[in-house]
């Protein structure tokens, strides 16, 4: 099965407007060292979203950190998939392990945040990851079940088609410490063996499954070597402009 794969980056809330259109500008200045094949994502701070869609045929797509589980309402500070549809955006990240710990969002809620990008038309990047605790407990099997079946598994299998996961390992994320290529592609099988279970093998099969977590342009090829392994959420990494060039040409086997 062949899946496109997906290079996005999550930029949470670093850079200034001038710096992103900055790097946008100079991503499509570089548009010619991007292989066919790979679909390159940005997930900027909301309020970048606008300007960066302005941009002429931009070789990236648009994603949402996050998104209300409402469509509209009194909800001071907080923006809709509805609100999200009507622009150019593409993805929303939802569940991202700092959404989880730092802002407390539950499974419940996650799941109701899923259910608002579908009916709004915005794929969801739906974040999995056991903590370091979980792991060296030998629990990463059973966390990452969990959080699939509390988020994702309500879902009819034309609706996870149009999801996007994303394996994050806490104890990855902006440590420098990756996953090894073999701890991620156990997981990425097991993610996609839980799936089939549940939606079938012809949509698990088609269901991207992005690796997060300490993500660089040294380590990328490894990890995109791995047959599950259908692309990568890039935090750090994805800031600065020729590093993330070489993060999405590795998808390519450049
Ligand atoms: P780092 O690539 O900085 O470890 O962040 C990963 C991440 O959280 C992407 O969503």
């Amino acid at each position: 099965m062949m899946r496109t794969k997906l290079v996005a980056g999550n930029w949470k809330m670093n850079k200034t407007l001038t710096e992103a259109m900055e790097f946008a500008v100079s991503l499509q200045e570089h548009r010619d060292e991007l292989p066919d094949g790979v679909e390159v994502m940005i997930a900027p701070p909301s309020l970048y979203l606008v300007p960066m869609e302005m941009v002429k045929d931009p070789v990236y797509e648009l994603a949402a950190q996050n998104c209300s589980q409402h469509s509209f309402g009194a909800f001071t500070g907080e923006i809709s998939a509805a609100m999200l549809s009507e622009m150019r955006v593409r993805y929303a990240i939802i569940g991202h392990s700092e959404r989880r710990q730092y802002f407390h969002e539950g499974d419940t809620l996650l799941a109701r945040k899923v259910d608002a990008c579908l009916l709004h038309g915005i794929k969801p990047v739906f974040c999995v990851g056991e903590n370091l605790e979980e792991r060296q407990e030998k629990r990463h099997f059973i966390t990452v079940l969990h959080q699939l079946e509390h988020g994702l598994y309500h879902l009819s299998p034309a609706q996870m088609a149009d999801v996007v996961l994303a394996y994050e390992p806490v104890w990855a994320i902006g440590t420098g410490v990756t996953a090894s290529s073999d701890q991620a592609q156990e997981m990425h099988a097991f993610v996609r063996q839980s799936l089939a279970s549940h939606v079938g093998e012809a949509t698990a099969n088609r269901v991207r499954i992005l690796y997060g977590g300490s993500v660089n342009a040294s380590n990328s090829a490894d990890l995109f070597a791995c047959p599950d392994v259908d692309g990568a959420l890039v935090g750090g990494a994805s800031l600065k402009v020729h590093e993330f060039i070489r993060i999405i040409r590795s998808a390519a086997g450049l």
